[in-house]
């Protein structure tokens, strides 16, 4: 077996707990001349360069950064693969948005060929903004989870995806049936779940466009395979609050919908909570589940404001999503920019510390995936990015401003973007270079 060795020396920050639950400085580590070791994909270890490059055999090579700092890879917790191509479509709040824009889009992912293509330009996207996991919505087509996982499988990513299921209140050409969403399901399970990096959520779109029987077939999935992802859409929109409470008037909210039809657990994500109640939050905590922050999308598509010091009272783990085509950039630096202001508009305050922690730990804690990425502990996967501090004119002068970690870190969430990003590495490959 070859034993490839390699050492990267440059500021490093990587977060290690959440700043809601420890002080803020215990909550993250940082080596202003650091020295990263990676073996065989994974880091074996972190720390000063001043105490490990005397550790390193004089055959390693060392890539040294300057004006850079590296970070744990992107983990974006909700994005849909086939709105890749309608970002920025305009005019549209949730329900018409989705008529108008999304299902046209979807209905020509059952083309593999157009899967494929776009599957490429996605994870192109996806890396160039140094995002190295995300969860991802495919069409109701398999084939266009098909497309995304033989693309991801081929650069030995850490992705998760599924097939999504609907079989009503959508057009004729997009729906599925119950059944025939429960076998295509299990055969992309089957074909993919667990293969190399990759996992298999099942993927109910929202509860308005799924029967009880598809729900009911949903969390048979999850039921018989124990380790399986699940991920939708709650509480996005008022109209759409409305249309659950008239389909499912039994239920005592929007959750229960989901909690009846046992699609709650420790691997479930559910997409936006903006209009979420105490009890929903509590009961998410509860189960283990987790939702995804998606503010660029709640901004764009008028949704309301995420509350998320109610998620942080409740303990309710949350990862950041950028929720392509509705989210309107693929880089979590721009998501995380937003979600800044969206605290601002509540009277509330999003450190760069709990920013940095959205967008790695805290999404990697989202999806149980903590003692493999997220973070820079000696034994995970080498998942990491490096930012370039003079990526832009403009981003080079204000750095030269910045006096301090937190300072430089808030900046680059600021004016950062896909330019920042300057190399990602998967498992220790580099998988883009600007
Ligand atoms: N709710 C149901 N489907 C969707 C979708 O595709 N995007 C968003 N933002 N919300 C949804
Ligand atoms: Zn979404």
């Amino acid at each position: 077996m070859t034993i490839e060795k390699k050492a990267y020396r440059a500021a490093i920050v990587h977060s290690i707990a959440d700043p809601a639950e420890v002080a803020v400085q215990a909550s993250y580590e940082y080596f202003e001349d650091g020295l990263m070791i990676v073996e065989n994909g994974k880091i074996c270890a972190v720390g000063h360069a001043r105490d490990l490059l005397a550790t390193l055999g004089s055959d390693v090579e060392v890539l040294t950064y300057k004006d850079a700092l590296i970070t744990a890879g992107f983990i974006d917790t909700h994005i849909h693969l086939p709105q890749t191509g309608l970002v920025g479509s305009y005019g549209e709040q949730l329900l018409d948005w989705l008529n108008t824009y999304v299902f046209p889009a979807e209905s020509q992912f059952s083309d593999p060929a157009h899967a494929a293509e776009v599957s490429d330009i996605f994870i192109k996207e996806l890396l160039r903004n140094g995002t190295t996991t995300a969860l991802v919505f495919g069409s109701r087509h398999k084939e266009s989870v098909d497309a995304f996982f033989t693309a991801a499988e081929k650069l030995n990513l850490r992705m998760i995806a599924g097939k999504v299921m609907m079989d009503r209140n959508a057009p004729d050409y997009l729906v599925d049936t119950a059944e025939s969403s429960y076998v295509d399901s299990k055969a992309l399970i089957e074909r993919w779940h667990g293969k190399g990096r990759l996992h298999y959520a099942v993927t109910p779109r929202f509860a308005p466009t799924s029967t009880p029987q598809q729900l009911a077939l949903a969390g048979k999935l999850l039921t018989e395979y124990p380790d399986l992802y699940m991920q939708t859409h709650i509480s996005e929109n008022l109209k759409e609050i409305e249309w659950v409470k008239a389909l499912f008037p039994e239920r005592k909210h929007y959750l229960d919908v989901y909690d009846h039809f046992k699609l709650l657990g420790e691997r479930s994500v559910f997409a936006h909570g903006v209009h979420l109640c105490d009890q929903e939050c509590e009961r998410l905590a509860q189960t283990g589940s987790a939702i995804a922050f998606c503010p660029t999308s709640n901004l764009f598509l008028g949704s309301g404001l995420f509350n998320l010091p109610m998620a942080e009272r409740h303990k309710v783990n949350v990862g950041l999503g950028t929720d392509i085509g509705a989210g309107t950039s693929f880089s979590m630096l721009q998501t995380l920019n937003e979600a800044y202001k969206v605290m601002q508009l509540q009277g509330a305050r999003l450190s760069p510390f709990k920013s940095l922690y959205l967008a790695t730990l805290g999404g990697a804690r989202a999806l149980r995936l903590e003692d493999r990425i997220g973070n820079l502990h000696a034994g995970t996967e080498a998942d990491f990015v490096i930012l370039d501090f003079n990526a832009t004119p403009l981003l080079s002068y204000r750095m030269k401003q910045a006096t301090s970690l937190e300072e430089r870190l808030f900046v680059l969430m600021t004016l950062g973007d896909d330019r920042t990003v300057s190399e990602t590495y998967s498992a220790g490959a580099l998988v883009h270079k600007r």
